[in-house]
């Protein structure tokens, strides 16, 4: 199996050092634009393999894409990130040329790859990487929805006092500080609804803080997070790696499902082999699937600009 981050800042190689620690790959490639940065990168995580104790050969390369070859699953992290104040939606000029252009290097180096996006605005970028590639549907998945539930399910998890890992919780929709929506009425504490234990206002303030949990830890550290971004990344390989057929919120091509056409949006899905191998329709509320439609229509604004571009 050999793996290729592209994109060696800080959710990148957070996420390359989660695919290692987790040994999803007998190779893993990263790669960046700055001079020697990948390799430094690649050499220090290296330099923790016998610390670790994991065996995945990790290198680094500068812009050299032939290093990528045959990758089976690549992960997209290039990109501006957001500093304190910004909204990914502003990030789109710069990024999309970003995307497109590493899409086209790595499939010319690795034409069976599944793509997981993580660029932002990452709605917009993971549709523009299908619309670019005419890859199989299948094969394109966007992070941030798991990212998002993870966040959910920590919030959830403070004000319930509970473990996050017994919490059922999803958020579908955008990638967006407005877009995303977190299903609360759908949440469960190991099968009891989490409202059972919430009233009202404590339910509005999780869903608050999931919704500005990016954003949140943009003013915090001066630039956008990155431990729980690249273990998200790390978290979809592994379900595609293994074929664990794990169900997680990603961004995917929506052909008719929740009501939407030519769109990637944040939906549950099964991750696998396949890449993203089915798509999950959940009963939503009629409120639910008003925000749905809300939120839809704010990504396809975005993804109308890249026309303009
Ligand atoms: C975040 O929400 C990087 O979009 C990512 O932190």
């Amino acid at each position: 199996m050999k793996i290729t981050v592209v994109g060696a800042g800080a959710v990148g190689a957070t996420c390359a050092d989660n695919i290692a620690r987790k040994e999803l790959a007998s190779e893993l490639v990263l790669l960046d634009i700055k001079e020697g940065f990948a390799e430094g990168k690649a050499q220090d995580m290296m330099q923790t393999a016998a610390l670790l104790g994991f065996d995945t050969r990790i290198s680094g390369s500068t812009n050299d894409y032939s290093k990528t070859a045959n990758s089976d699953v690549v992960v997209i992290t290039s990109g501006l990130p957001r500093k304190p104040g910004m909204t990914r939606e502003e990030l789109i000029g710069t990024n999309a040329g970003i995307v497109k252009g590493v899409c086209e290097n790595l499939l010319k180096h690795s034409p069976n790859a599944i793509i997981i996006v993580i660029s932002n605005p990452m709605d917009t970028m993971t549709y523009l990487a299908l619309q670019s590639t005419g890859l199989p549907k299948h094969r394109i998945i966007g992070m941030g929805g798991t990212l998002d539930s993870a966040r959910f399910k920590y919030q959830l998890s403070t004000t319930l006092n509970c473990s996050p890992a017994d919490l059922n919780a999803l958020v579908v929709g955008g990638h967006g500080d407005t877009t995303m929506i977190p299903l609360i009425k759908h949440a469960t504490w190991n099968s009891i609804p989490v409202t059972k234990f919430l009233n009202a206002e404590q339910q509005e303030k999780i869903i608050a803080d999931t919704m500005v949990g990016g954003a949140t830890l943009t003013k915090l550290l001066g630039t956008s997070a990155w431990y729980a971004p690249g273990a998200a990344g790390a978290a979809l390989v592994e379900s595609i790696v293994r074929d664990e057929k794990k169900l997680f919120t990603c961004c995917v091509s929506l052909n008719g499902e929740y009501g939407q056409n030519d769109i990637c949006l944040g939906v549950p899905v099964v991750i696998g082999k396949n890449g993203w191998e089915q798509i999950v329709e959940m009963d939503l509320s009629a409120d639910e699937q008003a925000a749905f439609n809300k939120s839809a229509d704010a990504v396809r604004s975005m993804n109308d600009v890249l026309k303009t571009l």
